[in-house]
């Protein structure tokens, strides 16, 4: 009896721990897509909450932030597209670095990382996004 308990926990602590995000699925083109228009919805709100000096809303859109690019991350490492992997992994980096701002309430360091985050979803765009009649869409490789 107590072994079938201990095994039950087992089971859960391993469903639950960490490791079992690496299970998660890799975003699909229409999930990306929606990842997208939000990664542009949070990055306006962030840049009014920096103006406004409303530090702990630009704490939480950098989290947000980081872990929506940390998703688009995944999604080109698993296309093996290296370039654009590097482009989200230092989209990540300047959304961590807008949180660490906001929670020292300084708004250059703010400022500073929002430019930086910004400047990546262009190089980015450039590269693998392309328009089309209704909308924009992964340009083929
Ligand atoms: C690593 C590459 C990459 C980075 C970095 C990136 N994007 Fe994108 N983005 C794309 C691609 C590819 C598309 C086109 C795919 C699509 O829209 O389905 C896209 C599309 C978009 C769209 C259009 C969505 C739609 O269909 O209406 C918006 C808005 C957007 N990105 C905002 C941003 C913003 C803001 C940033 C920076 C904070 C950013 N992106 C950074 C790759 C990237």
């Amino acid at each position: 009896m107590q072994a079938l308990v201990l095994i039950a926990i087992v089971i859960i602590v391993a469903l639950f721990s960490p490791q079992a995000g690496a299970l998660q699925q890799v975003l699909t083109e229409a999930e990306f897509d929606a990842t997208m228009k939000e990664v542009g919805l949070t990055l306006g709100d962030a840049e009014g909450h920096i103006d406004a000096r409303y530090w702990p809303e630009t704490a939480v859109d950098g989290q947000r932030l980081r872990s929506m690019f940390q998703e688009v991350e995944a999604f080109w490492k698993a296309r093996e597209v290296e370039e654009a992997a590097i482009m989200a992994a230092d989209a990540m980096a300047a959304s961590r670095a807008m949180t660490t701002a906001a929670k020292e309430n300084n708004r250059e360091s703010a400022r500073t990382a929002f430019g930086k985050l910004r400047s990546t979803c262009a190089r980015c765009h450039l590269d693998y996004r392309e328009q089309t009649d209704d909308g924009y869409q992964i340009k083929p490789q």
